[in-house]
């Protein structure tokens, strides 16, 4: 199981829990809840809608690609600790973790 605190884009908290699948993302998640969370180019990298920021947790993660680099590179309002969610993939290091669904402008 993993458990995963989230701040959505509207500021309000839910906690998840999520049975551990490697094989999806941390977007393909979070879009199934009523989070704000657009995700416009289905998992590409191209559209930056599916932007997070981890508040703690995202340090055992593997690095973002170039690809999804160039895109945060793009947001406004991204940082050092900014993910993209469909570039994310569900694992165990994720437990724990706090993230914030961020705003679309
Ligand atoms: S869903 Fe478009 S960049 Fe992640």
């Amino acid at each position: 199981m993993i458990d995963i605190k989230v701040e959505t884009a509207n500021g309000s908290h839910l906690e998840l829990k999520i049975d551990s699948d490697e094989n999806r993302s941390l977007m393909e998640i979070l879009s199934t809840h009523d989070i704000g969370m657009l995700a416009a180019c289905g998992g590409l990298a191209l559209c930056g809608t599916c932007h997070i920021m981890f508040k703690s947790g995202g340090d055992n993660l593997p690095p973002p690609t170039k690809d999804e680099l160039a895109m945060l590179e793009m947001l406004p309002g991204a940082g050092a600790n900014s993910r993209l969610s469909c570039q994310v993939m569900l694992s165990k290091k994720l437990n724990s973790s706090n993230i914030k669904v961020m705003p679309i402008d």
